[in-house]
């Protein structure tokens, strides 16, 4: 079959025509991928950049952790799935034996493997996954906007993480590549009185605009705004980083009113300085950062989002590409570009 393999541990990636056919153990389902969605960590993979290396990645391997698809035969031991069911694909693998897994948060598992890294991945005809990773999709959700669950799934959490404080306040997004569009949009589906996003890339200034955002470059000048809309309030009510850039997180803070709640979504490549005293403990700032999505219910909670018809996120993909154009997609992501998604079907 035709896939995306990662051979070495070096940069770049290779386009496989004849892959044998994946295994498919007991536990497995093997899945007709329908659609897969690129995000930053492919671009990482791609130039194998110090981050990616850091998650010890088997190589080789069939890149993509993010997509959907139709099951096309199970295991023996898989009962919860039948041939034709449609699933998006959770990128996590967790063992459900560690203390996180056993405590309902499962997120943090000790032994996470990831789709695409450590097992096979999506960037392929066929995939066969552990039966715990699928998703059924309802029959209102198409397979394509199945594969942008697991990213959108990021900003649900976020939103979650937060503890909902977006419904009637003024929030602040730092970043607007797909996790926080996503976010944006939640929070406006939810009922935010204001959404400030900050972005420099006028291509994504505009698709934030688009769904109702108010829009403004990186600067100085977002303290003031935050400040002046806040108004008695003495500043925004919630904050999300969401661009993984070093340095943005002290006037996110001043941004802030006192009390007010700082989400860290962004991985940035060095640590940060925070100043304990003025913003955490005078003015009561609560600080929180997720990782992945709470299993299962940021999978519940968005799936319900999307099948009300409250959040949309077609609108997210700019570029459909074949398999065998995946250089292209790579280098897409860093320019005028949304989702990008890699359609096997395609040629
Ligand atoms: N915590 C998690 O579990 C998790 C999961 C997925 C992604 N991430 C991270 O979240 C971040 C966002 O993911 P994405 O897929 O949307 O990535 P992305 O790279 O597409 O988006 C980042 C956006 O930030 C913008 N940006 C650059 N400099 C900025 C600045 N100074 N101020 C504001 N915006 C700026 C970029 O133009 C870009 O549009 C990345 O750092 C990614 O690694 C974290
Ligand atoms: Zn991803
Ligand atoms: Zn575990």
């Amino acid at each position: 079959m035709r896939a995306v393999v990662k051979t070495a541990a070096q940069r770049g990636f290779e386009i496989y025509k004849d892959l044998p056919e994946p295994t498919v153990g007991p536990h497995d389902v093997l899945i007709d991928v329908a659609a897969a969605s690129l995000c930053g960590t492919d671009r990482e993979l791609y130039e194998w950049t110090p981050s990616a290396q850091a998650f010890n990645a088997k190589v080789p391997v069939v890149l993509g952790h993010e997509g959907s698809g139709t099951v096309l035969s199970v295991g023996e031991n898989v009962r919860s799935l039948a041939v034709g069911d449609r699933v998006a694909l959770e990128s996590h693998i967790v063992c459900g034996r560690c203390y996180p897994c056993r405590t309902g948060t499962a997120h943090m598992c000790e032994r996470t493997r990831i789709l695409g890294m450590h097992i096979d991945g999506v960037f392929a005809e066929r995939v066969a996954v552990p039966e715990g990773i699928c998703v059924p999709l309802p029959e209102s959700v198409s397979l394509e906007t199945g594969a942008l669950l697991e990213s959108a799934g990021v900003a649900m959490h976020a939103v979650q993480r937060s503890g909902y404080a977006v419904a009637g306040q003024n929030v602040l997004i730092n970043g607007c590549g797909p996790v926080g569009l996503v976010i944006a949009k939640i929070a406006l589906a939810m009922g935010a009185a204001n959404v400030i996003a900050v972005e420099p890339n006028p291509f994504r200034q505009e698709q934030a605009k688009r769904i109702g955002a108010r829009v403004t470059h990186p600067g100085e000048h977002v303290v003031e705004m935050c400040r002046d809309i806040g108004g008695r309030r003495g500043g925004f009510d919630v904050a999300f980083e969401v661009s993984g850039v070093r340095g943005v997180l002290a006037p996110m803070f001043d941004a802030l009113r006192p009390e007010g709640t700082l989400v860290t979504i962004g991985h940035p490549s060095e640590h940060a300085q925070v100043d304990i005293a003025g913003q955490i403990n005078k003015k009561g700032i609560t600080l929180r950062g997720i990782f992945g999505r709470r299993l299962w219910d940021s999978w519940e909670q968005l799936l319900l989002l999307v099948e009300s018809g409250r959040l949309e996120l077609d609108s997210l993909v700019t570029h459909r590409l074949p398999l065998e154009q995946a250089e292209e997609a790579v280098h897409l992501l860093t320019g005028e570009a949304g989702k990008v998604l890699l359609v096997p079907s395609l040629t």
